[in-house]
Order: structure tokens, then C-alpha cells, then sequence
């Protein structure tokens, strides 16, 4: 898309749609790259996708992926200032959740960055508060985000028609919406639109989570 800086910015509706295509090209390779056997794991063609962070929280605390093996983690990427998806999704993951009953405990919803300018750990952590008591809010230095990005294969940059300059603070990101479910062992179980509904939400997660 040619970049014109004196067009208006995107409505709302665009950068929905915008979203929307990203979020299904990067939900299609996922799909082939599964069809294609290029990643496996055990005896199920299962994403191997995912991998070690080690970023900060809300409380300024360092965590990392290891402090929870033992349970499930619901891994979400996006940014405190998405207008739209990224408040609809986590909306939706803390009621699944909410429905879930006793089963929620095994797991561990976490919301990552991409826009680590903004997102210090102090905002993500009034953020996710927001959503639900269980909601852990991760951020870091961009080196310390761009190769977990990359191991779960999101897309996200600042949208051309508001990234006017570096230090203009309004500016949106376009990025994947993928919910992504790593197991008890840290390896990568399941990968879900993130435009589910919180029952169906609920239903596909009970079918991995005991
Ligand atoms: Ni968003």
C-alpha cells in the first residue's frame, strides 16, 4: 500500500477490515505450514510455533515462560492503544475463561506487546487489570520483543497512514489477532482466531485443558 501522508487516516471500519485480512493471511500460513508437516510435534501436526521470552510486567517484575510450566498458557499479541480488536479479544478470553470454572486455573492468559514504545510496564499493567484479575500484561525492549514475535510468526507494524514520524504518539499498529495455547511442557498445543466468541472460546480450550 503506497504510504500518502496527507490522506486522512484509515476509518474505523478500514482498519478493522485492514486487521481482519492480516489476521487471515497469517492464520492461512499457519494452516499450511501445519498441512505442509513443516512443523510437528509428537504424533499430532500440531504448530510448533512459540518459544522462550523473557519480558516485564506490570509490577516491573521479569518473567519468562518457564515460570509457568506446569499450566497452560493463552498467549495473545497487541497493544494497549488498539482501538478495537485487542479490547474485544481480551473481553472475550477473560469470560471464556469465566466459564470455564475450575478448569481457568490451569491457565495462564497473557497479553504481549507490540508497541513497546508506549506500553511501558506500568500502562500494560493498568491495562490488563481492566480486563481480569488473571490477566498477566507483558512488555519489553523492542530487542527483547522482536525474536518472540518472531518465534510465534506476528505481523505487526505501525500503520502507514498514522506513523507520520517517530515522536508522534497517535499512531496505530497493525498486527496479527491469533490466540495461541502452550501446553503444560512449554510446547505449542493450539492456535484460534481470536474473533471467537467467548463460548466457543471456552469450548475449544476445555478440549485441551484438563
Ligand atoms: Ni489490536
Amino acid at each position: 500500500m503506497p504510504i500518502t501522508p496527507n490522506k486522512p487516516g484509515p476509518t474505523k471500519r478500514g482498519g478493522l477490515s485492514r486487521i481482519l485480512t492480516l489476521t487471515l493471511v497469517a492464520f492461512a500460513g499457519l494452516l499450511v505450514a501445519v498441512g505442509a508437516g513443516i512443523w510437528h510435534s509428537g504424533g499430532n501436526a500440531v504448530p510448533d510455533i512459540g518459544g522462550p521470552f523473557k519480558l516485564t510486567a506490570g509490577d516491573s517484575k521479569t518473567v519468562t515462560d518457564a515460570d509457568f510450566r506446569g499450566r497452560f498458557m493463552l498467549i495473545y499479541f497487541g497493544y494497549t492503544f488498539c482501538p478495537d480488536v485487542c479490547p474485544t479479544t481480551l473481553q472475550e478470553v477473560s469470560s471464556a475463561l469465566d466459564r470455564m470454572g475450575s478448569k481457568a486455573d490451569r491457565v495462564q492468559p497473557i497479553f504481549i506487546t507490540v508497541d513497546p514504545k508506549r506500553d511501558t510496564p506500568e500502562v500494560i499493567g493498568q491495562y490488563v487489570k481492566a480486563f481480569s484479575p488473571r490477566l498477566i500484561g507483558l512488555t519489553g525492549t523492542p530487542a527483547e520483543l522482536a525474536p518472540v514475535e518472531k518465534e510465534f510468526r506476528v505481523y505487526a507494524a505501525p500503520s502507514p497512514s498514522t506513523a507520520k514520524g517517530a515522536d508522534k504518539d497517535d499512531y496505530t499498529v497493525d498486527h496479527s489477532s491469533i490466540l495461541y495455547l502452550i501446553g503444560p511442557d512449554g510446547k505449542s498445543l493450539a492456535f484460534f482466531r481470536a474473533d471467537l466468541p467467548a463460548e466457543k472460546l471456552a469450548t475449544e480450550l476445555g478440549r485441551y485443558v484438563d
